[in-house]
């Protein structure tokens, strides 16, 4: 069996591409390095990967005719809500172009696969009341990244329908663990405050730190993306989180404890465009055998422990 991850050396897709290794898979990896780094992947050497974007569409549709793979992650993206509304058009280029014509490749060329999986998230709930969100929650996207995540879901579910394909939808939660490139004011705010724990530098707190957010551990992730892959599931959208809630000023000050170090924080207004409260619910998940192994206490340990 063979699978292609699209952003394969970025932070969630580097871990999922050691994963595959370790069940057997032959793995292919796409990525153009903007935020990913070849040496997030542990087995490098065992692992077929190519340094490109995947906006080339005449390279995908010659890499999809030659590798022929039997799974495809779709994780390529930029994974940020501000640079999205810093850059619309650029990033609606890779968040949703590049997907759909991928699709549209796949079903003119009835290429056989087992299974498409796309990643989205939880950006598309966006501010309506209704907590845990569900699956079937109603949706606000509220900033061109997760207007294109929920259009780009859309699509890939209709595209499964229409056409027989058989295609799913995961929305990431916010994500955190080893491998997360700091080095961007766009970053993930766990990856940011390592860093700045770290180095003793001043941390940028937008807002008054009571937004909320649900933080999995990527091992967590890579567990549940498996279990996705081996229960052959198409046509489903599937929350990707912990299900616990947490503000922003609790992250910071379970931080300060683990890290046994407090952090120096500079005020700024609360960014535009962005979620006050989120956590999902995760029983789909469950009913899968998704079990978290993570806390968050526990999580930001490790992830401690490494940096
Ligand atoms: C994150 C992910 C996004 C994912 C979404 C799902 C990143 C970069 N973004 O978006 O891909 O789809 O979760 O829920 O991982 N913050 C600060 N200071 C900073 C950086 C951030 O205060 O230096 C705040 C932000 O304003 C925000 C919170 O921390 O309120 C989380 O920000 P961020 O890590 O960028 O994640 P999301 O915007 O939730």
């Amino acid at each position: 069996m063979k699978a292609l991850v699209t952003g394969g050396a970025g932070f969630i897709g580097s871990h999922l591409v050691d994963h595959l290794v370790s069940e057997g898979l032959d793995v292919v990896v796409v990525d153009n390095l903007s935020m990913g780094d070849l040496h997030n992947i542990k087995y490098q050497d065992e692992v077929t990967i190519y340094v490109e974007d995947v906006r080339n569409e005449k390279f995908m549709q010659q890499l999809l005719q030659e590798e022929r793979p039997d799974y495809i992650y779709f994780l390529a993206a930029v994974a940020s809500v501000a640079d999205s509304i810093e850059r619309p058009a650029e990033t609606h280029s890779v968040n949703q172009t590049a997907v759909f014509n991928m699709l549209e490749y796949i079903r003119k060329t009835n290429l056989p696969i087992k299974q498409f999986l796309f990643t989205s998230s939880a950006a598309v709930y966006g501010n309506l009341p209704e907590l845990p969100k569900k699956e079937d929650s109603r949706v606000d996207p509220l900033s061109p990244y997760a207007i294109d995540k929920y259009a780009t879901e859309r699509f890939v579910l209709a595209y499964g329908e229409l056409y027989d394909l058989p295609t799913v939808c995961v929305r990431f939660f916010n994500v955190y663990g080893p491998g997360q490139n700091p080095s961007s004011p766009y970053s993930g705010v766990l990856s940011i405050l390592t860093d700045c724990l770290n180095n003793k530098k001043p941390f940028t707190l937008y807002g008054d730190g009571s937004q909320t957010r649900d933080f999995v551990y990527v091992e967590d992730v890579i567990q549940a993306l498996w279990l996705i892959t081996k229960s052959d599931t198409e046509h489903e959208v599937f929350n990707i989180a912990n299900g616990n809630e947490a503000s922003l000023n609790a992250i910071i000050e379970t931080y300060e404890k683990v890290a046994e170090t407090s952090l120096q924080i500079k005020k700024a207004p609360g960014r535009e465009g962005e979620v006050k409260r989120s956590v999902a619910n995760i029983g789909k998940l469950i009913k899968l055998g998704y079990t978290t192994k993570w806390s968050l206490e526990a999580g930001l340990s490790k992830y401690w422990e490494g940096a």
